[in-house]
């Protein structure tokens, strides 16, 4: 496995040198078919060849940009007379920047992204301080609905201007409200109001392998004329087979959400055993993985946007981006994205 690797570094570093657009280079799909296999590899060996590769990457953005500082001025590089500098091997970087990379959350946030954009949505960002009105008023949830002890919020001392305290969201629906209101004049071109927040979410819950009081949601909301539910299952289906780059089963269960009607959870076949071992440790042998909740939009909450729900329907969906990550590369613990624990970052 090295040995490929190693032998494609070589051939990618030679094209670079001679490149006169060295960047395309790191676009090849030789680099998007190793970081592609990672999947299908046993987990014991995914740490190393991930690092491997990894390194590989670095190899090559720095042989990229030397080669660019060589096409730009014709071979020097340019110098820091600032940086600090040792008299015996010249400069010293405090920070050097092989020693950072992208956390693994990050990364895959912008792989989500990306899928979305070709699906035609837009991404948005969240916000991690927020007030009831979006985490509830809006959402369907009228004052002292049994439904508000679901999310087990955080709450701040301090109150907004209804007397209230602040929340730290514990889902990105509370950005349902803001996202109709932005992109509702999309609707009368004709067009869809489609967008995606992914972000951070808080909740305060007894933490486990599973549950981590700081985790990220994908939410994703659609409204044009005559949208139905089997949009949203092909939606999430599609969106998800992209995601694990394999065809995968999937059901729906029906549900409650305040702010959708009906509301299903959804389900995926493991893509790790895909139904076939008893002893998953990913599904539990049941086959099935139940992902995220998701439904058609009460008309309530397109009516607080000033949407009309008799002309216009939609789909939301909020999905766990942990836990996607955690089955692409068979993480075994949510608690280790926010420990801070290098060795399980530089796997990355
Ligand atoms: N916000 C819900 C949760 O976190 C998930 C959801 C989003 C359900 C959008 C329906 C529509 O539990």
């Amino acid at each position: 496995m090295n040995d490929t690797i190693a032998s494609i570094q070589s051939t990618l570093l030679e094209q670079v040198a001679t490149s006169n657009e060295p960047r395309e280079v790191l676009k090849s799909n030789e680099i998007k078919k190793l970081y592609a296999a990672i999947p299908s590899l046993e987990p014991a060996e995914r740490g190393a060849y991930g690092k491997a590769v990894n390194e590989l990457k670095l190899a090559l953005e720095a042989a990229v940009s030397a080669r660019e500082a060589e096409l730009e001025d014709g071979s020097v590089v340019a110098l820091d007379v600032t940086a600090p500098w040792d008299s015996n091997t010249g400069p010293v970087s405090l920070l050097p920047a092989t020693q950072g990379s992208i956390h693994p959350l990050m990364r895959e946030i912008t792989v989500l992204s990306d899928i979305f954009a070709r699906m035609g949505f837009t991404t948005e960002e969240s916000r991690e301080i927020d007030d009831q009105e979006h985490m509830f008023e809006v959402l369907n949830f009228p004052k002292g609905h049994p439904a508000r002890d679901d999310y087990d919020t955080f709450m701040t001392v301090e109150v907004d201007s209804n007397g209230e305290p602040l929340i730290a969201p514990a889902h990105t629906s509370t950005m349902q409200n803001r996202v109709l209101q932005k992109y509702k004049s999309n609707l009368e071109n004709n067009e869809p109001i489609a967008v995606v927040v992914p972000d951070r979410v808080f909740r305060n819950e007894d933490l486990d392998a599973r549950h981590e009081h700081t985790f990220y949601q994908i939410e994703g909301v659609y409204v044009a004329k005559k949208v139905h539910a089997g949009m949203l299952v092909a939606t999430l289906q599609k969106f998800l087979e992209e995601y694990y780059g394999k065809a995968l089963e999937v059901r729906v269960n029906p549900f409650y959400f305040p702010f959708t009607e009906p509301s299903f959870e959804f389900a995926l076949s493991c893509p790790f055993c895909e139904g076939k071992n008893p002893t998953c440790k990913v599904c539990g042998g049941e086959g099935w993985i139940e992902l995220l909740g998701c439904g058609m939009i009460h008309p309530n909450v397109l009516k607080a946007a000033d949407i009309d729900p008799s002309v216009y329907t939609g789909f939301a969906f909020g999905c766990g981006v942990d836990r996607l990550v955690m089955m692409k590369y068979g993480i075994e613990d949510v608690r280790h994205f926010e420990s801070g624990k290098l060795d399980f970052l530089r796997q990355f």
